[in-house]
């Protein structure tokens, strides 16, 4: 038995996203986004499924935040549905957009529960689609306007925002592997959408210091871990490439204000080119408050000649998988987070998600035995206290997620919640990940 103990002031939370929770798509004057058009087209979302109801939260977020208030979450990550504030990108105001975030924002305040604001968590208005998405720099200004409305409205109530999640799925995996709306494969579309949105993010947060808005603003970068099947050079290059294509490619720029040379050249063989204008490189260098980091899997792997974008294939080491089919790779997260102390210096981190699908269901008795996701958690938070150990400036731990909910391209075949929904009834249910982690946020501690 070993006892993994956390900092008494280290913070704890859960985390969502709009349009994988609240449905109500068409309510009060909301806009479409790129993810109502691409989950209706055939095809595009297993088994059709799209987020026109989710888990319905848009109506029921009073009973999430009653579970929230029983879970003890110090803070809570949600997004906010850019569509509900600007149906058409830009334009007009929708009043009722900002209410029904004022009444949410509001009641977790009065539980005692801090909102984390997550500004663009995908959900990119279909109207600023059709003039070109964030291929289009006019959208870096309809996003930072946005960002400006939602920041003066919520100052001195939303204490923690982030400008974007995962930068990384919005550009190549929604723009190059064509797997997330708006679904193009196209490398160089793919570049240009990660340019704009670092640029994004810089503007945002050059908003934010500008306006002088209480709290700390940051970013929510996805990450992995690629461990080199070998010593060999080729191997371990292999595995720097594409951990550098998370990691470099969208960090180097924010705290340092220039793209890893090593992939710069890499793309450049591959005839890409930066579109990079003036200005736009000290735009992205602006000091951050805080990193968030998203991480749930990685892997062994080595070179392969003219495998994908950065010759490197998997190596099968009968690893343990999720039911979404990642390896359980708690040693990635450790080696990602050191890293980045190391390149980065010591940047206060909150781990904005962390977490596993597991595909459960309620027993006889209605209880949800998920075993498996307990034994994630206890890996990755052990591996956090690891990292915490080695001076890692960790600030908090958000698990993803609060609740199962629309899994993107997997629709609702894939759960990662630690409370159960019932896509029928919308019923929710505590599983027991949900009862540990309870404990675990009481005690600061866990046993192993
Ligand atoms: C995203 C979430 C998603 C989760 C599990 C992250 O990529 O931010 O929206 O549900 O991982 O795939």
């Amino acid at each position: 038995m070993a006892i993994i103990q956390f900092p008494k002031e280290m913070k704890w939370g859960a985390a969502t996203a709009s349009y994988q929770i609240e449905g109500a798509v068409n309510e009060d004057g909301r806009g479409p986004s790129i993810w109502d058009t691409f989950s209706h087209i055939p095809g595009k979302v297993k088994d059709g499924d799209n987020g026109d109801i989710a888990c319905d939260s848009y109506h029921r977020y009073e009973e999430d935040i009653e579970i929230m208030k029983d879970l003890g979450i110090d803070v809570y990550r949600f997004s906010v549905a850019w569509p509900r504030i600007f149906p058409k990108g830009a334009g007009e105001v929708n009043e009722k957009g900002l209410e029904f975030y004022h009444k949410f924002v509001d009641k977790l305040l009065e539980n005692g529960i801090e909102p984390m604001c997550t500004l663009y968590h995908w959900d990119l208005p279909q109207a600023l689609q059709d003039k070109g998405g964030w291929n289009n720099r006019d959208t870096i200004d309809a996003f930072v306007n946005y960002a400006e409305v939602m920041f003066k409205e919520f100052n001195g109530k939303i204490k923690y925002w982030i400008t974007l999640n995962e930068p990384w799925c919005i550009s190549y995996l929604s723009h190059y592997i064509g797997l997330h709306a708006p679904g193009y494969k196209d490398l160089q579309l793919a570049t240009n959408v990660a340019h704009h949105l670092l640029v994004a993010h810089g503007k945002a947060v050059q908003k934010f210091r500008e306006l002088n808005i209480e709290g700390e603003i940051g970013y929510a970068p996805n990450t992995t871990w690629l461990e080199p099947f070998s010593n060999r050079k080729e191997d371990i290059d292999a595995c720097r490439r594409e951990v550098g294509h998370y990691i470099e490619w969208f960090m180097d720029p924010v705290f340092k204000g220039e793209y890893p040379e090593f992939l710069v050249n890499w793309f450049k063989k591959k005839g890409v080119e930066l579109p990079i204008e003036d200005g736009d490189m000290e735009t992205i260098h602006q000091p951050i408050d805080f990193l968030g980091i998203n991480y749930y899997t990685g892997h062994i792997a080595r070179y392969k000649e003219n495998e994908g974008l950065f010759d490197f294939e998997f190596v099968e080491m009968g690893y343990e998988r999720t039911d979404i089919g990642w390896p359980v790779f708690p040693e990635g997260f450790y080696k990602v987070l050191t890293y980045i102390t190391e390149r980065y210096g010591n940047v206060p981190i909150y781990i904005t998600e962390n977490g596993a699908c597991y595909n459960d269901e309620p027993d006889a008795t209605g209880r949800v035995k998920d075993d498996r996701r307990i034994k994630y958690l206890k890996q990755h938070l052990t591996t956090l206290s690891r990292a915490i150990q080695s001076g890692v400036n960790i600030k908090g731990y958000l698990t993803w997620s609060l609740l199962d909910n629309f899994e993107w391209a997997e629709g609702y075949s894939k759960r990662f919640g630690i409370v159960y929904v019932n896509y029928r009834t919308l019923e929710r249910i505590k599983k027991d990940s949900f009862y540990w982690y309870k404990k675990t946020i009481a005690n600061k501690w866990f046993e192993f």
